[in-house]
């Protein structure tokens, strides 16, 4: 150990923005960033999501400028989540060949190069129960997802999609999807795994913004009890075996333990998600004045890159960029 008081003042290295700047550790990139959209049918569409103020569903034509904007801000990825006109039991309107994702997919890869896509596979936004998975007997059936999903997969996958995300929690589901991709050629397509998802409360404003909300019962029988930690690591040791190329933990601030042992247990890609309920809540607090919405979020941010993320999925994506951009600019100033 080096010396104390006084002869080690930690102050001293605090003291000007310059050296604050040197001797910080942890850094928000805007390279790190992925930002989620919501995609609907039409045209021209752009609505708000009450609960999420700076967060639109757009139709595909909207998605395109959104998805513009996000690159020319230097945002590498955008992650994408379908609504659909029409919701069965099985979830039909995720694997159509010409589904609202699907569309999505091939116009951002025609009109906006130099954006990686990603798109969630899953199948509660398009199932009219609004669970992720078919039910039989009043439970969601593990085995018989695994196929309907892989078939998700494939369709965004023939639509270009760089990554495809898996965000249901059924079991074996990474495997299904990676022999599904390869069978079809698409060996070159990234798997990002949703390995530890919990059931969370934090996912609420999400359900309205992809209006994919349960009809019946909760998420409990698939997504993770927060209480537990160690079953994390084994959900993401499986994922990685089975072929996940990044693994995702979800949600992030309440989780953050979980990001650091991931990261540091395996060295494998670790992805957080900054989720919905996390958004919604700075910025319900910034609204009204009970604290700084910007500097909340940018220091959410840090802390999710200091536990060992390497990547964020977070709706503030753009607002980071501008805000550093613009500090940037202030910087060069001396
Ligand atoms: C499910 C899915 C959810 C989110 C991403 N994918 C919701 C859920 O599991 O209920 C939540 C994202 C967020 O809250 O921002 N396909």
């Amino acid at each position: 150990m080096s010396a104390g008081f006084p002869e080690y003042r930690g102050r001293r290295l605090r003291r000007t923005e310059p050296l604050r700047r040197l001797a910080r550790e942890a850094r928000v990139s805007v390279d790190d960033l992925i930002l989620p959209l919501f995609v609907v049918p039409g045209r021209g569409v752009r609505r708000e999501i009450g609960s999420m103020p700076g967060v639109h569903q757009t139709s595909v034509d909207e998605l395109a400028r959104d998805a513009v904007e996000a690159v020319d801000l230097g945002v590498p990825a955008v992650l994408l989540f379908g609504i659909p006109d029409s919701k069965d039991d099985v979830g039909s309107s995720g694997y159509a060949e010409d589904g609202v994702v699907q569309q999505a997919v091939r116009a951002l890869k025609r009109d906006v190069p130099g954006l990686a896509v990603v798109t969630d596979v899953c199948l509660c936004e398009y199932t009219s129960h609004g669970h992720c998975g078919v039910i039989v007997d009043g439970e969601v059936d593990n085995d018989r997802t695994l196929e309907l999903l892989a078939r998700q997969a494939v369709s965004h996958a023939d639509a270009g999609a760089d990554i495809v995300a898996p965000s249901d929690m059924m079991d074996g589901r990474v495997a299904a999807i990676r022999a599904a991709l390869d069978a079809r050629g698409h060996g070159r397509t990234a798997i990002l795994s949703y390995a530890a998802k919990y059931a969370s409360a934090f996912y609420g404003p999400f359900r309205e913004a992809a209006e994919s909300a349960p009809q019946f019962g909760d998420r409990r029988g698939y997504q993770m009890d927060p209480a537990n930690a160690d079953e994390a690591l084994r959900e993401v040791r499986l994922d990685i075996a089975e072929g996940a190329d990044i693994v995702m933990v979800k949600p992030a601030l309440a989780y953050l333990d979980i990001v650091a042992r991931v990261k540091r247990e395996t060295g494998h890609p670790v992805c957080a998600y900054h989720v919905s309920g996390e958004y919604s809540a700075i910025m319900a607090a910034g609204r009204l004045g009970w604290l700084d919405a910007d500097r909340a979020m940018e220091e959410a941010l840090t802390s999710i890159r200091r536990a060992g993320a390497d990547m964020i999925v977070t709706y503030w994506a753009r607002q980071f960029a501008r805000r550093q951009n613009r500090d940037a600019g202030a910087g060069s100033r001396g």
